[in-house]
């Protein structure tokens, strides 16, 4: 199985790729096998008692799958509420890229674990404060 023309187009023209320097989260994983990584950067906005992620980053050091799955979870992320962002699954990704093969399936599992960690980041600096 090939790439699909999304996973290559994100591959070749990747979404929000970048730092945020003053991020209120930020959450970095690893695959052990393969040695690719992977970092998430979150800015929040709260509105009306509701958080919404008003800005997302990445930085990912591995495949074009990992790269393609880091830009597109980026998109699915932008905008919308943490809540939904929470919800986000590797299967989200994988289908709004057009299925990843097989075998690059755990990609698309480091973006979702991804964000969870800088979702997790944030939460857990907003209980200290
Ligand atoms: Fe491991 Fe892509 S080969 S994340």
């Amino acid at each position: 199985m090939q790439y699909t023309e999304k996973v290559i187009d994100h591959f070749k023209h990747p979404r929000n790729m970048g730092e945020i320097e003053d991020a209120d989260g930020a959450g970095e994983v690893g695959n052990m096998k393969c040695g690719d990584l992977m970092k998430i950067y979150l800015k929040i906005e709260v509105k009306d008692g509701v958080e919404y992620v008003k800005d997302i980053k990445f930085q990912t050091l591995g495949c074009a799958a990992a790269v393609s799955s880091s830009s597109m979870m980026t998109e699915l992320a932008k905008g919308k509420t943490l809540k939904e962002v929470k919800a986000i699954t590797k299967d989200d990704i994988n289908k709004a890229l057009g299925i990843l093969p097989k075998h690059k399936y755990h990609c698309s599992i480091l973006s979702a674990n991804a964000i969870k960690k800088a979702i997790e980041d944030y939460e857990s600096k907003k209980r200290k404060k």
